[in-house]
């Protein structure tokens, strides 16, 4: 039993912090990001942590919004957006960890020294470089940026599966790194010191710490614009086409029977991002939906151009990091192939395509993103991380 009077419990007798309601009004005058005759929009949203409204009328499914909500996040039902709760229920279902994949043959492969030529040993090492610290950001761009933004409590849940699952995957770049025995230093230093590595990151950053900025409040048109520019940023470009150069390079050496444990953590984290853009997809889609006036032409064709930017720096990833050809591949090969993804990424967030013609040349990447055809694909022991529920791939 709690001995009230316990200097232990000093901080429980303190008196209640004074904690600004939602509906007080905060002095920005010192932020430059909200314009003078939007002094209001603090009024405009909640964030889950404000004062209990105690009798306050019960939460109303049209009382929920994806931006600039006005009603308690604190209550999951009912449900709004059915998708975000059903994409978090087949991530929890698709759970997996590093360690239940075997790296016994990637330890004999690693330490051959005529199992892999040095062009395959630098596309690992630049590849385990560019995601163990890219998987960090997104990481840090979801829980430190994007959740205080994003209003709504199913889509909440899914934000904190996929936060566990980046951790996840941070984990398993880690895995690899130290199963292979790589130089720790080097590999993890990549983003400050190859300019492949470093130059996506640098990218993505201002977009991140524009949303982190404490200052930023959704709830003009230029903030709710410059919300929905940095989860395009984050979720088409950065998790929607930075990853595929990487993914495929390692991914085809699976399919030589070639680092097959490496591989085959590739090939869960690629499910699990395939999800993840599909969820930031919803979520830019829905805002769009419920904010028509933010999708103006101005606007498209800036995306567009962002866009285009995040294609022109991917290509330059695959020239960087594959200068001649190896594996069957060679940078011609990415540059259509990052064309083709970049046009299914205009047509999912309704642009038009930027790349006429644009054709896949690995078709096997869609394949390998189909669980049910891996069990003949790498040849190695197959886990069906499949904990309940459906396991579905979008
Ligand atoms: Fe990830
Ligand atoms: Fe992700």
């Amino acid at each position: 039993m709690y001995n009230w009077d316990d200097p232990i419990n000093e901080a429980l007798n303190k008196p209640e912090p004074v904690v600004p309601t939602a509906t007080e009004k905060v002095d920005i005058t010192s932020s430059d990001q909200i314009s003078a005759e939007s002094t209001d929009v603090l009024d405009q949203g909640y964030t889950g942590m404000e004062n209990l409204e105690k009798g306050a009328g019960r939460i109303q499914v049209d009382d929920k919004a994806i931006i600039n909500c006005r009603a308690d996040l604190n209550q999951l039902i009912p449900f709004k957006y059915d998708w975000a709760w059903q994409k978090y229920l087949d991530g929890s279902a698709n759970h997996w960890m590093p360690e239940e994949i075997p790296m016994h043959d990637d330890i004999k492969v690693w330490n051959d020294p005529k199992a892999l030529t040095e062009d395959e040993r630098k596309i690992v090492e630049v590849n385990l470089g560019f995601f163990s610290t890219a998987d960090s950001l997104v990481a840090n761009n979801l829980v430190l940026a994007v959740y205080k933004h994003i209003t709504n409590p199913e889509c909440r849940q899914y934000l904190l599966r996929q936060a566990f699952e980046e951790a996840i995957h941070t984990h398993a770049y880690t895995y690899c790194v130290q199963s292979l025995g790589l130089d720790e230093g080097k590999i993890f230093n990549m983003y400050r010191e190859i300019p492949a590595v470093a130059t996506k990151a640098e990218w993505a950053l201002p977009f991140t710490q524009s949303l982190g900025d404490p200052t930023f409040r959704t709830g003009t048109k230029e903030n709710n614009q410059r919300l929905l520019r940095d989860l395009i940023a984050f979720y088409v470009v950065f998790e929607g086409i930075f990853f595929y150069v990487g993914f495929t390079q390692i991914l085809s050496m699976g399919r030589r029977n070639l680092l097959t444990g490496v591989a085959q953590q590739f090939q869960y984290i690629l499910r699990d991002e395939s999800m993840h853009m599909n969820f930031g997809i919803d979520v830019i889609n829905q805002i769009k939906a419920e904010n028509p006036e933010l999708w103006s032409e101005q606007f498209q064709s800036e995306m567009i151009d962002l866009i285009k930017k995040g294609v022109d720096l991917e290509t330059r990833y695959a020239y960087d990091t594959m200068p001649k050809p190896i594996l069957g591949m060679n940078s011609k090969l990415f540059e259509e192939y990052i064309k083709f993804i970049a046009n299914r990424r205009f047509i999912q967030i309704g642009l038009p395509e930027q790349y006429p013609g644009a054709t896949n040349p690995f078709e096997w990447m869609s394949e390998i993103m189909d669980l049910k055809k891996e069990k003949n694909f790498f040849e190695t022991r197959v886990t069906e991380y499949k904990t309940g529920g459906q396991l579905k791939f979008d």
